[in-house]
């Protein structure tokens, strides 16, 4: 007789995509969403997040990030960093396979980097990785719960799924913990330009500014912690 317990229902593994700006990222079938924007993932993570938080400028950025996704910010900030220390804290919850990182970043040129090749040979642990001008801590558990280090980022990108359906990361109690992690004068970025989350960056006590989105997106947020 065959055991006819009922199961749980099983939930896709993500899906690769191809994006307008050539590069690749994938489909969430858990959340119903991109990992990376449609109009272009490379140019989302280059504008929004590596140049919109400055850290393209920066001579020693640190970089707290919330959800480590395809890595696809991580490359576009080793790439926006080259030639200057770069620390990149992140969290990632759900960590997906590694064979579709592999087959995302096949064509990205940073998947050269030593640090991503270091990464991916790694992936599937929490990985502290130290090499010549970049150190990344990529942890692999539920941000929301981590403690977090104190006036310690020049960064943060605030990369969650949409607050509708990853509602856990934007909400006020949490901002304002990613308020506190922000060093004087550190700037966090987010793709979401939603009243809610505007106000939330308030209320943590950061100036917030809207900022013209790239494609396919009219704003987006930059959110200062005054000095
Ligand atoms: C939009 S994707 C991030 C894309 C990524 N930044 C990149 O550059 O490829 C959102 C990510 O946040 C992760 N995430 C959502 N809630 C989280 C939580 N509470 N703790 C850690 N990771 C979380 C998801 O698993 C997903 O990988």
């Amino acid at each position: 007789m065959p055991d006819l317990e009922p199961s749980a229902p099983e939930i896709s593994a993500p899906e690769i995509l191809s994006t307008a700006d050539g590069s690749l990222s994938a489909h969430s079938a858990r959340y119903g969403q991109s990992y990376g924007s449609h109009f272009g993932a490379a140019t989302q993570a280059r504008q929004v997040f590596a140049e919109g938080s400055s850290t393209h400028l920066h001579p020693a950025p640190r970089v707290l990030e919330v959800g480590f996704g395809l890595g696809q910010n991580f490359r576009a900030t080793l790439a926006a960093t080259a030639g200057r220390p770069l620390h990149y804290l992140a969290y990632e919850f759900d960590p997906v396979a590694a064979t579709l990182l592999r087959e995302v970043t096949a064509s990205d040129p940073l998947a050269a980097h030593p640090a991503w090749a270091a990464l991916l040979e790694g992936w599937g642990q929490p990985v502290r990785l130290n090499q010549p001008g970049v150190t990344l801590d990529l942890r692999l558990e539920d941000v929301t719960l981590a403690v977090l280090p104190r006036d310690w980022a020049s960064a943060v990108y605030l990369d969650g799924f949409s607050p509708g359906v990853n509602p856990e990361v934007w909400s006020p109690e949490f901002l304002g913990r990613l308020a506190d992690a922000l060093q004087p004068g550190g700037v966090l970025v987010t793709y979401s330009a939603a009243g809610h989350v505007r106000r939330g960056l308030r209320a943590a006590g950061l100036s917030v500014e809207r900022l013209p989105g790239p494609a396919g997106k009219r704003e987006v947020l930059r959110a200062v912690k005054g000095g």
